[in-house]
């Protein structure tokens, strides 16, 4: 039995993560939550050193992969204690403890790591994160390779996928907005303003949970993957056109203006593609295109109306 503990089951990734590896035939998952228990998961404060430890201990994993963090740009700016626990400290603590029981430790990571002014961004290029997030991130993947041989960095680029709520991905956080728009008249002239500035390069996690999976594979295998790697979808896009893509799955005539200059408080990159050229040479990866990939979130999550969720 090959046992992979998901630190993180709960969030947008972690989801998707826990249900492609619990269809591995031989493959034991255990799960990580925090703030929202769910059934078949343990309650897991990974500020909490020691219950960490007691954690890893008591499964004794073949492979942790930490997918739990503050990643939200602004509460990172605002909360530097809170993103240093979380994304630098508790990646240390779980490394230590994984790496005591010879366990695989995959942590996420994010494109922000870099200054966006530079792409494509190899996974050996310097990094120079622009905010607090970035700059937390970068220091947990420090503490990750500074603390396990048997460790492995994963840097994402903006994600979506299946959700709980609109807000939960930056992709899908702009419905709200974008139905707004369509169910005002063009007399009323309120149109939605969206970024049309940074560029993206939205992500799918069912597609990152494959690549993970697969990642896990070599592990299984003794042929750990050690280091940073990255991973992105393919398909450019800046918010205006996530949009635009967004309202056509939704088939509304939405109204929206594109904003040509960065409006955030929080500064952020403007083009952080990141070449996920490390993996595809171990013929790791899977893409599912963007309109294909957002009908079926939408699908499974259908808009009616409630900008409460
Ligand atoms: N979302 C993106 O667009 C994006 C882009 C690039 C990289 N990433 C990286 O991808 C990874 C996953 O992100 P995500 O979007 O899936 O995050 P998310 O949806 O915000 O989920 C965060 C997870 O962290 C857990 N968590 C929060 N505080 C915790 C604590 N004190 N102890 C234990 N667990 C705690 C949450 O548990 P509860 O919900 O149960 O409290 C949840 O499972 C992160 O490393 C993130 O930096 C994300």
């Amino acid at each position: 039995m090959f046992k992979v503990a998901v630190i993180g089951a709960s969030g947008l990734l972690g989801r998707a993560l826990v249900g492609e590896l619990a269809q591995q035939a031989g493959w034991q998952v255990v799960a990580t939550t925090f703030s929202r228990p769910a059934p078949n998961a343990a309650t897991l404060d990974i500020r909490d050193a020691r219950a960490v430890e007691q954690f890893i201990e008591r499964e004794a994993p073949d492979a942790l992969v930490i997918a739990a963090a503050e990643r939200r740009p602004d509460v990172c700016e605002h909360d530097p204690a809170l993103a240093r626990a979380l994304n630098v400290d508790a990646v240390r603590t779980l490394a230590a403890a994984a790496n005591r029981r010879g366990a695989w430790t995959l942590s996420i990571s994010t494109d922000y790591v870099f200054d966006g002014a530079h792409p494509p961004y190899r996974h050996d290029a310097a990094p120079s994160p622009l905010n607090a997030y970035g700059r937390s991130k970068l220091e947990g993947e420090r503490a990750l390779l500074d603390t396990t041989d048997l460790g492995c960095v994963l840097r994402l680029p903006l994600l979506y996928g299946p959700i709980v709520g609109w807000a939960e991905s930056a992709v899908t956080s702009l419905v709200p907005a974008i139905a707004a728009s369509a169910a005002t008249s063009a007399a009323d002239g309120k149109s939605a303003v969206m970024d049309a500035w940074a560029i993206r390069y939205p992500t799918f996690t069912p597609d990152i949970a494959v690549v993970i999976r697969q990642m896990l594979e070599r592990h299984a295998r003794n042929e750990a993957i050690r280091g940073i790697v990255q991973w992105s979808g393919d398909e450019p896009m800046t918010k205006y056109e996530i949009a635009i893509r967004l309202a056509e799955a939704l088939q509304v005539d939405a109204r929206l203006t594109p904003q040509h200059t960065p409006t955030d408080a929080t500064p952020r990159p403007h083009n952080c593609h990141l070449a996920s050229d490390r993996l595809e040479a171990l013929g790791i990866g899977r893409r599912t295109p963007f309109d294909t990939a957002i009908r079926q979130v939408l699908a499974a999550f259908p808009w009616r109306g409630d900008t409460a969720a």
